[in-house]
């Protein structure tokens, strides 16, 4: 048994995705202890103050807040080559949208994927992993969508797998082959979604348990709702389940496609309008805000306030990729939250564990700190995730458990 004792405070949601208006948000257990045995929580205690078992191996917390293993459940974390002159671009007034329809963005990262091997992909993505597993994050979900035909596609789908089982950060699987047209099916879309979706291609991917989920760009530098509803329907067909990249930059009806077909979550949401917010409360569509994206790009930040008062549970993520967001830090994105969109410490920290799982289809094992659940925790250096919000940037993370096992420790200072 693994006991982690002298916790200042164990500070967790509830299972399943959560309204963030309703109150008394979080659970807190003070001068608490948590008892892990293979890989599961056992027991959580406030107030513990019992001589451990001989037996047991002991984590002193120092005092520090114990909150759930964070959950970033939407990230574009594998991919080859960088964009910094984008970066100078839209700081010199081009948008994201210009850089797009001239014929850069996602399509700069699709050359260089193309041109990287599956292991160099995974050896760039290891690093990312790592530093994401510092800042306290044990589920990263990952898109492919910079490959943009059925061999680079497999390939980075595989290179997440592989990535996922090289360190101890769980890899949930995106197929995000609708994020683009790529320059050889210029002006032929259609064309292009009968290549990714092609029955042997998709059957490949389910054969391989290569992804979960898929998801499409909805956009009009991408793709159109019945573009993007044909995409994700014919995954459907091979278990995929959809998420939509949805009302970025233009109102097409993107979250109420998302709602249509049951999608797990629509994300992005800048210019959700409210036939959108009523499709996905009634669906069940849980919104996930990016909010490290729209600080990235220099962009008013989603209507988080009216979503959540419209009863759409929302999960928070950085949306890490090469473009719009080069965030890595998931606890950074909360602060984002927090100072941005006004949501209080305790509604981020749902918003990026118990909202988080349920996008992921995993809230009976991970996203809070309950006997039983599997032991993926965070201790960290602060008494509160209120001041962890609040030293916005400052990785406050002092351990982290993956499974019940010590995956990473701060070096001390
Ligand atoms: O979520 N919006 C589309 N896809 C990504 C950006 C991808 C890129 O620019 O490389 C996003 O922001
Ligand atoms: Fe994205």
């Amino acid at each position: 048994m693994l006991i982690i004792r002298n916790i200042g405070q164990v500070c967790a949601g509830r299972r399943g995705a959560v309204r963030l208006d309703e109150p008394d948000l979080l659970v807190r257990y003070h001068d608490a202890a948590i008892a892990i045995e293979d890989g599961k929580i056992v027991w959580v205690k406030a107030h513990y103050d019992e001589p451990v078992p001989g037996a047991a191996q002991v984590i002193d917390a120092g005092g520090g807040c114990v909150i759930p293993g964070l959950i970033d459940c939407h990230t574009h974390t594998v991919f080859a080559g960088t964009r910094e002159h984008e970066f100078v671009q839209r700081i010199e007034g081009a948008s994201y949208a210009e850089i797009a329809e001239a014929g850069g963005g996602i399509r700069n990262t699709v050359s260089a994927v193309r041109r990287a091997s599956l292991e160099e992909l995974v050896d760039l993505a290891l690093p990312r992993l790592s530093r994401m597993l510092a800042w306290g994050v044990t589920t990263v979900e990952i898109k492919s969508g910079y490959g943009l035909s059925p061999e680079h596609e497999l390939k980075m789908l595989r290179a997440i797998k592989a990535a996922g089982s090289r360190q101890p950060i769980e890899c949930v699987a995106t197929y995000l082959a609708a994020h683009t047209v790529p320059p050889e099916f210029d002006g032929d879309a259609e064309g292009y979604l009968d290549a990714v979706t092609a029955y042997d291609v998709l059957e490949r991917i389910k054969n391989e348990e290569l992804a979960e989920f898929a998801d499409v760009f909805c956009e009009r530098t991408a793709f159109d709702v019945a573009q993007s509803r044909r995409f994700l329907e014919a995954c459907k067909r091979f278990r995929m389940a959809p998420r939509v990249h949805a009302d970025q930059i233009t109102q097409m009806g993107a979250s109420k496609l998302a709602a249509d077909v049951g999608a797990a979550s629509a994300d992005h949401l800048e210019t959700i309008d409210d036939a959108g917010l009523v499709a996905m409360k009634s669906a069940g569509t849980i919104a996930v805000l990016l909010p490290a994206c729209s600080f990235y790009l220099g962009v008013s930040q989603a209507p988080a306030q009216r979503i959540i008062n419209a009863g759409v549970p929302a999960a928070i993520a950085t949306d890490f990729n090469p473009g719009s967001s080069v965030v890595e830090s998931l606890p950074l994105a909360m602060s984002m939250a927090c100072t941005q969109m006004r949501l209080t410490p305790a509604q981020v920290l749902i918003a990026a564990t118990s909202n988080a799982a349920a996008v992921l289809g995993r809230s009976d094992h991970i996203g809070t700190i309950e006997p039983g659940m599997q032991a993926d925790l965070a201790i960290l250096d602060v008494p509160s995730v209120e001041q962890m919000c609040y030293f916005a940037g400052r990785n406050c993370t002092r351990m982290v458990v993956k499974n019940g096992e010590i995956a990473w420790r701060a070096v001390k200072g």
